[in-house]
């Protein structure tokens, strides 16, 4: 989810459009976003308010004091509280009180008092869209640094076909996604390596040793580090599961543990972040069969392992000056003890600790419960269960805030 955590207020004005703000609502929870609603008087006209509050999950706000209660609805506040506004549909009444100042509804004053970025998508008739005082109009907002967005030809509900229709809600969307993510690029110029997903090591042609991993954990990263702006090298170990990830990582494939450091050597003097999250098995059979092991008469039969190397710990030996190693720790009991001494060990600059065992945590969850331990000093931050794309969010705040320490 794209917009996990942030807050949008969403302001609809009366025109025939305001239907499709229904949609946009709806778009936008579904990628995460809290969502207020701010009606005018007119828009109300066009859709319910109910309507809206239902999918919002909040009371739409539409007057200036609530009718039963006498309560005040703050504009100062929800202009503190929202990440974003946008008004859709914005007619040309509506566009020229936020280009003149008039606030005699709700929507207006919550513009007057925004901190945040304000996005309008108009909807019109073509005259009206055409005449030069809504141009003028516009013109006002974008100098006062209004996202105004295109109104793109087409059927109107007057009957004509023109400009002034309002983009449709999955194009706002996109605008919204792309706003968000212009204003994020803290990985700009970064190269950032991704261990992620686990290791098979063979035991003879159709046998190995693996674990539960499912690399979901190091998409997660990959897909955040990647709409920061960062260069993702994604090394994956054999998972049924099939990433979903922006174009721009490259993905390299790869099955042993022994293949994994290889393709981390070949990628790890160029990166400026490395982080660990694959789980390496410790242990290969020293004489993998070439042939299927045949069951024969035995009741038991061992198999002689040997220590893999610890890919972690071998890049911690070769980090230069300025590359972070992060690492995580997946640990049934004394979790931060032991993380910390991983981090120690592995000489790493973070280390996130994760549990084993748990449904909604670890190994092949959609969520993580995550705890994220730093260097120097050891500060451990426990963060709630979360979606494991918001664990990476954090994750490279993290990484973000000691690379500027680092810098001081
Ligand atoms: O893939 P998912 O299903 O999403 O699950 C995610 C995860 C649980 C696998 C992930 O969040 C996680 O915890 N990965 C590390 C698992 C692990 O092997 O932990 P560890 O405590 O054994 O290893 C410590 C660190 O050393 C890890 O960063 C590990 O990648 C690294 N290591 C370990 C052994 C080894 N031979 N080479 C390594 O690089």
């Amino acid at each position: 989810m794209t917009l996990q955590g942030r807050h949008i207020v969403l302001g609809i004005s009366g025109g025939i459009a305001a239907y499709k703000s229904a949609t946009l609502l709806r778009l936008l929870i579904k990628e995460g976003a809290e969502v207020q609603v701010v009606m005018t008087p007119s828009g109300k006209e066009f859709i319910t308010p109910a309507t809206m509050a239902a999918l919002s999950g909040k009371p739409v706000v539409s007057e200036f004091f609530a009718a039963n209660t006498g309560e005040w609805h703050s504009h100062v506040d929800l202009g503190l509280w929202a990440d974003l506004m946008i008004v859709a549909p914005a007619t040309a009444c509506t566009i020229a009180k936020m280009a003149t100042g008039v606030a005699d509804n709700m929507l207006i004053t919550t513009y007057l008092s925004a901190k945040e970025p304000v996005m309008v998508a108009p909807a019109m008739d073509l005259d009206m869209f055409a005449h030069p005082t809504t141009r003028r109009n516009l013109e006002t907002l974008r100098g006062d640094g209004v996202i105004v967005l295109d109104s793109p030809s087409g059927e109107l509900a007057s009957g004509l076909s023109g400009k002034g229709r309002m983009l449709e809600p999955e194009q706002i969307l996109e605008a919204v996604k792309r706003h968000f993510s212009a204003l994020q690029q803290d990985y700009s110029g970064k190269r950032v390596l991704v261990t992620a997903g686990p290791t098979r090591e063979s035991i003879d042609p159709v046998r190995y040793i693996g674990n539960h991993s499912s690399g979901k954990m190091g998409f997660a990263l990959s897909a955040e580090f990647a709409s920061r702006g960062a260069e993702v090298d994604l090394i994956l170990g054999p998972t049924p599961v099939t990433p979903e990830l922006p174009a721009t990582v490259r993905v390299h494939r790869v099955e042993s543990a022994l293949d994994m450091l290889k393709s981390v050597e070949e990628n790890y003097g160029e990166c400026d972040v490395a982080v660990f999250a694959a789980a390496v098995a410790d242990y290969r059979p020293l004489h993998p069969a070439e042939t299927k092991i045949k069951r024969e008469k035995r009741e038991t039969m061992s198999i002689e392992l040997v220590s893999n190397p610890d890919i972690a710990a071998e890049m911690g030996r070769r980090k230069r000056t300025g590359q972070i190693n992060v690492g995580f720790a997946l640990e049934t009991d004394n979790g931060v003890e032991n993380a910390i001494g991983k981090m120690q060990r592995k000489n790493l600059d973070m280390v996130v600790l994760n549990p084993a065992g748990n449904k909604d945590a670890g190994f092949n969850a959609d969520t993580n419960r995550i705890t994220i331990i730093t260097t120097p000093g050891n500060k451990a931050r426990e963060l709630p269960l979360l979606s494991k794309r918001d664990c990476a969010k954090a994750i490279a705040d993290s990484i973000a805030a000691l690379s500027e320490a680092a810098k001081r």
